[in-house]
């Protein structure tokens, strides 16, 4: 009787189609747990990452789904999340890590670090499990954005990560003697970036986030190859030069068969304290870029005062769960987060059924 009506529940299921991911939650191997109790169902869904931004759409489409077969009464879901990730060769020289995607712009100073840094806190937030990895080999300065403490140590061989906010970090800059100027050749940059992957104990995190240097010169292309990135998220302020810029890395991560996640706004417009917008780069250059790309725009973060601070003391504004300025990242990293989803999709393999 039992098996009959779970065997009805999955058939159910198998017409319920995820809203991002665009295929039926019983081919993505979405739903586990399935127990009937009376006429009350419960089960347990596993997102695709804990940032899903369409819990709550899931939740009515699931539960919508399971009453179209006339008997069932309650529908209890309980929602946890599994990453994937890719498990090509590729990635075999970042153990333990899910997802490497890095955040690039074109330009120098338009904010990739503090993107990166409030990318990492809220995916985290979300309930990721995240690292940084700070491979600016101009001016490598996540540690001090992040509030970092002290040195990586070295155990059984392994570099141990820095831990701030919840997140792992490792930076070039834990390499170089503080104050000294560096000229980087190629096979520096090959060695320690090998160090910096290959070497690190990362422990099993869902994301790592790699701050790229600014433009599109030898260093960003060498390390764009030298880490196996799922994607890169493009940061450019509004006005048309920073643009021409951004249009100059994606072209660089085409020529590297890397995708574009999607592209961030920073710096979009000045929040003044009385809640006027000023718009002292113009606006919206950056989501019309987007458009006529074709590729995601992925949010707007203003110019404030509170965001460089953040950056300046070691707290990222995200870290402060009241800053009403967090949403703005939550929102950007949900959407990091499911376009990767959607990459994996095509890359991976199902889960294991039931
Ligand atoms: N939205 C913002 N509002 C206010 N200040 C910001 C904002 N974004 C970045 N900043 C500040 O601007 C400066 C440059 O930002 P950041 O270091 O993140 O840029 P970057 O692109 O990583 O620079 P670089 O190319 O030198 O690595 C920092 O002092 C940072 O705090
Ligand atoms: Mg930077």
């Amino acid at each position: 009787m039992s098996d009959d009506r779970i065997q009805q529940i999955m058939q159910a299921l198998s017409k319920v189609e995820d809203p991002e991911l665009h295929k039926d939650m019983v081919t993505l191997n979405m739903i586990r747990d399935v127990v009937v109790e009376n006429d009350d169902v419960s089960l347990t869904v596993v997102l695709t990452t804990p940032a899903c931004p369409m819990r709550d759409e899931i939740t009515r489409r699931v539960t919508d789904g399971l009453h179209v077969l006339g008997w069932v009464d309650q529908v209890n879901i309980n929602m946890t999340a599994d990453v994937r990730s890719d498990k090509t060769p590729a990635t075999a020289s970042l153990p333990g890590v899910k997802n490497a995607l890095a955040v690039a712009s074109g330009k120098g100073g338009v904010g990739k670090s503090t993107v990166s840094v409030n990318l990492a806190v809220a995916l985290s937030r979300h309930g990721a499990s995240v690292g940084i990895l700070d491979a600016d080999v101009y001016g490598p300065n996540i540690p001090l954005m992040m509030g970092a403490q002290g040195d990586p140590v070295s155990v059984q061989g392994k570099i141990q990560p820095l831990e701030a906010h919840g997140i792992k970090l490792m930076s070039l800059g834990f390499m170089l003697e503080e104050g000294t100027p560096v000229i980087w050749r190629g096979p520096m940059i090959g060695g320690a970036l090998k160090q910096l992957t290959a070497d690190v104990n990362w422990g099993n995190i869902d994301y790592l986030i790699v701050d790229l240097p600014p433009g599109t010169g030898d260093a960003s292309l060498s390390l764009a190859q030298l880490v196996p990135l799922v994607g890169a998220v493009v940061v450019s302020t509004p006005q048309e030069v920073a643009l021409q810029d951004v249009r100059r890395s994606i072209s660089m991560f085409e020529r590297l068969s890397v995708d574009v996640l999607g592209i961030v706004e920073n710096m979009s417009y000045y929040l003044h304290d009385n809640g006027d917008r000023v718009e002292i780069f113009g606006h919206g250059g950056a989501k019309d870029a987007a458009e006529h790309l074709q590729l995601p725009f992925l949010g707007e973060i203003p110019l404030s005062p509170i965001i460089r601070k953040g950056g300046d003391s070691g707290n990222p504004i995200t870290s402060n769960k009241e800053a009403p300025l967090g949403d703005i990242f939550m929102d950007i990293s949900a959407k990091v987060a499911a376009t990767v989803s959607v990459k994996m999709l095509e890359k991976v393999e199902p889960l294991p059924m039931l």
